[in-house]
């Protein structure tokens, strides 16, 4: 594969007007290939373990809402540092052009094999999470199934997602009701959250 990857100032453009406009964006050809081949180069090297949904013991409940395997991202790791700082950058980029106020990032591998999905969830509940913006990044291709649904808050459907290589997909958390369909082909992404200060979320909102 070979892209012509756009400077920064594109790049961040690119996913920013957009995401202004219509409070996500899915953007092809979005990390460069050499990074997204050494990302998942990296996921097959990690220990990868049975998401689970919040709550203690629950196991079989929380297979029946999502059937993934997680590992989070650590910056000791080089590879999964330099996603960890593009991140950085469209942090910075965010809070300069939306004022979102985010102060960090956490993020982890995602694996779903053959029949694996997430039902439709929210990644978070507004004034019970410090979770702003989510993104979801895709390090295969899966030629069919496995695709990330997102609804509008109204529940209807806005977009289907195929997980396509380097394809960055960033949304609004509270806003956007997603789902991934089971999926026929094993598919890795990175599943990351940009987080604001919850006592500056009270203070700001306090009427929720
Ligand atoms: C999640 C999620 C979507 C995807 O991990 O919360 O919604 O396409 N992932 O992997
Ligand atoms: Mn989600």
């Amino acid at each position: 594969m070979s892209y012509q990857w756009p400077s920064l100032t594109n790049w961040l453009e690119q996913l920013a007007s957009p995401f202004y406009q219509q409070g996500y964006v899915v953007l092809e050809q979005a990390i460069p290939a050499d990074l997204c081949w050494a990302l998942y180069q990296d996921v097959q090297q990690q220990q990868l373990t049975a998401a689970g949904v919040g709550r203690q013991g629950q196991h079989q409940l929380d297979k029946q809402i999502r059937r993934d395997q997680t590992a989070w991202l650590n910056p000791d790791n080089p590879v999964q540092l330099q996603y960890l700082q593009l991140m950085a950058k469209l942090q910075q980029d965010m809070n300069q052009r939306c004022f979102l106020g985010l102060i960090d990032f956490e993020a982890h591998y995602a694996r779903y094999q053959q029949g694996d999905f997430y039902q439709k969830h929210l990644d978070a509940f507004v004034g019970r999470s410090n979770r702003v913006l989510s993104t979801v990044c895709y390090l295969n291709t899966a030629e069919q199934d496995g695709e990330l649904v997102l609804y509008n808050e109204q529940g209807q459907l806005l977009t289907k997602v195929q997980p396509k290589a380097g394809t960055l997909v960033v949304f609004e958390s509270c806003r956007f009701p997603h789902e991934v369909l089971p999926a026929s082909e094993t598919r890795y992404s990175i599943a990351g959250w940009f987080r604001h200060n919850s006592s500056i979320q009270g203070r700001i909102d306090p009427a929720r």
